[in-house]
Parts: C-alpha cells; structure tokens; sequence
C-alpha cells in the first residue's frame, strides 16, 4: 500500500492495540454481539434513516460503528489501513450474519482514491480520526472520490480547540499548538492505552492537530459545501480526568470550568451551482 512514513508508524500502532480493544470493557464487544447499537444519538439523529442506503465508513476500525450502521439497514464499507482491525470487523460481521451487507477495504484514507462500490450516498467518519491524518488534502479528496453527487459527508470528531489541551489536567491547560498542522507530535513507546490503560503500548505513533479552517478549506477546496455545524459540550471518551460518564451515554466535566466545545460535527455537500439543473 502506498503510505506516508508517519502513517505507516501509526498502522503498526493501530495493529498492535486492536486486540487490546476487542478484549476491552471500553469497547464492550459482547454487548454489541448481544445487540447494542455502537452509534451515539448525534451520529444517529444528524445522518438520519440509512435503510436501503449506500454508506461509506472511513477509518472504521474494527467495524463496531461500521456493523451498527448495517443493523439500521445500510449497506456498509468500512475502510481501515490496520489489517489487524479489518480481520477482527470481518469475524464480527461473520459472526452478527452482516456479511452480505457489510464490506470492509484494506487502504489509506489519504490516498484510497475511488473505491469499489462508489458513489456512496453517505460517507461518515467519527470520533478519533482526524489527529491520526498527516494529509488533510489527501483525506478530502477521498471523500470527494466517493460521493454520490446528491450525498453527504458526515463527520464526528473532537473538537479542534479541545484537542489542544494537556488530556491529564482537570483544569484547561493549553499544551498543543492549534496550529501545527502538517508537523507530526511524537507519541513514545509505553504510552497507557485509551481504551484499557492498564495496557502500555509498545509501538509508537505521530498526531496531528488540525485548524477548523484547515479542515473546512480542505473540503471546500473539492467543491463541498459545510452544512449543520454543532459544537457540544460534552464528548464520547473520558478525554479529561474530571469527566464522568452521564445517563445519555456521553462524558460531561465534573470541575466548575466554563463550558467549552468538546465534539465538532458538521455535514459536507456538493456545492449546487445556480442555473446548472
Ligand atoms: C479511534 S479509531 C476511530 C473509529 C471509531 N470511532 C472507534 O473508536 O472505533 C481510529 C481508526 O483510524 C484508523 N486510521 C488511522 N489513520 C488512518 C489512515 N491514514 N488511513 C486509514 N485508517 C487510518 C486506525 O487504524 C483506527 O482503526
């Protein structure tokens, strides 16, 4: 697979703790097996009735997100770089008898070009995506390959402000350049896993930060238009040490800070040119 250096440390990365993840309580596998739906109400209420539609999942992971929108009645693709997360998607779509409906690619969203069974009517990415993309330019011209003309993108992530903060403070403390875009933070060996932090990992891996304009631009820049941008103040990961997890599902800070944006959601269309039909 063709892949940028920084990319090809993180799928090493990625490999080494999708099993760590499976076997985790973060992720919950066996209620998902047992019939849980993965998707959070946002997800669920912005993207709307998926029954009968084509939808695109990038950066799937091992295809828990990716199998719920199968359930709804998509017909699914999920793509991943982490071959280790795609052989663990596609036991699970075995398993939940999802095989006919749900598909998933072995590529770099940066540079996968059109896929097998594009145009899509929905492409969705969420949650934990974007820190991992060392190419913005790349990653839109993905979506842009694999829209259906009257589709949308969806995307669900953290909120670029918040991304900018030390993860281990209570208290805001700004840690990481909102602006540092294409320049990669090192992340060492033996860091906690997020989703079993009892688990050091012992590959390393390179974040990015990303601008809200550098990200707008890059889709506007394909010729789509941003729609229904929601910013909320709680997020879907215990991101910060005060956070606990509330009655709807999401993780809401304990401390008396003011209430800051902490998820970013918006949609993507084709920009429709006056008079064009
Ligand atoms: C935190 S997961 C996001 C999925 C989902 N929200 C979840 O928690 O299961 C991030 C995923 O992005 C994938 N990934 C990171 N960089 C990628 C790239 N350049 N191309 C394709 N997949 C990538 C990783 O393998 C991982 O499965």
């Amino acid at each position: 697979m063709n892949m940028n250096k920084n990319h090809a440390v993180n799928r090493e990365w990625w490999d080494e703790v999708t099993p760590v993840h499976e076997a985790s309580d973060f992720y919950d596998v066996a209620g998902f097996l047992d019939g849980r739906n993965t998707l959070g109400t946002i997800e669920r209420q912005a993207v709307g009735d998926v029954a009968g539609r084509k939808l695109l999942h990038l950066q799937c992971h091992f295809g828990l997100d990716t199998l719920s929108w199968a359930r709804l009645g998509a017909d699914v693709v999920g793509v991943d770089f982490s071959p280790a997360a795609l052989a663990t998607a596609e036991r699970l779509a075995e398993e939940c008898c999802l095989e006919s409906r749900a598909r998933f690619i072995e590529a770099d969203v940066t540079t996968a070009g059109r896929l097998a069974g594009a145009p899509f009517d929905i492409v969705f990415t969420s949650i934990g995506v974007l820190v991992w993309i060392s190419d913005l330019d790349g990653w839109a011209a993905t979506i842009d390959a694999n829209l259906a003309d009257d589709g949308f993108f969806y995307f669900l992530d953290g909120h670029p402000l918040a991304l900018i903060f030390d993860e281990s403070s209570p208290i805001p403390v700004v840690h990481y350049d909102y602006f540092q875009g294409t320049t990669p933070i090192h992340e060492p060996a033996g860091s906690p896993d997020y989703a079993d932090p009892s688990y050091r990992i012992r590959s390393q891996s390179r974040s990015f930060t990303w601008s809200i304009s550098a990200v707008f631009s890059a889709l506007e820049n394909r010729g789509l238009q941003i729609h229904e941008v929601c910013e909320y103040p709680f997020t879907a990961w215990p991101q910060f040490p005060d956070m606990k997890r509330g009655d709807d599902g999401y993780w809401h800070r304990t401390t008396d800070v003011p209430p800051m944006p902490l998820l970013l959601g918006f949609k993507a269309r084709r920009q429709r040119i006056p008079g064009a039909g």
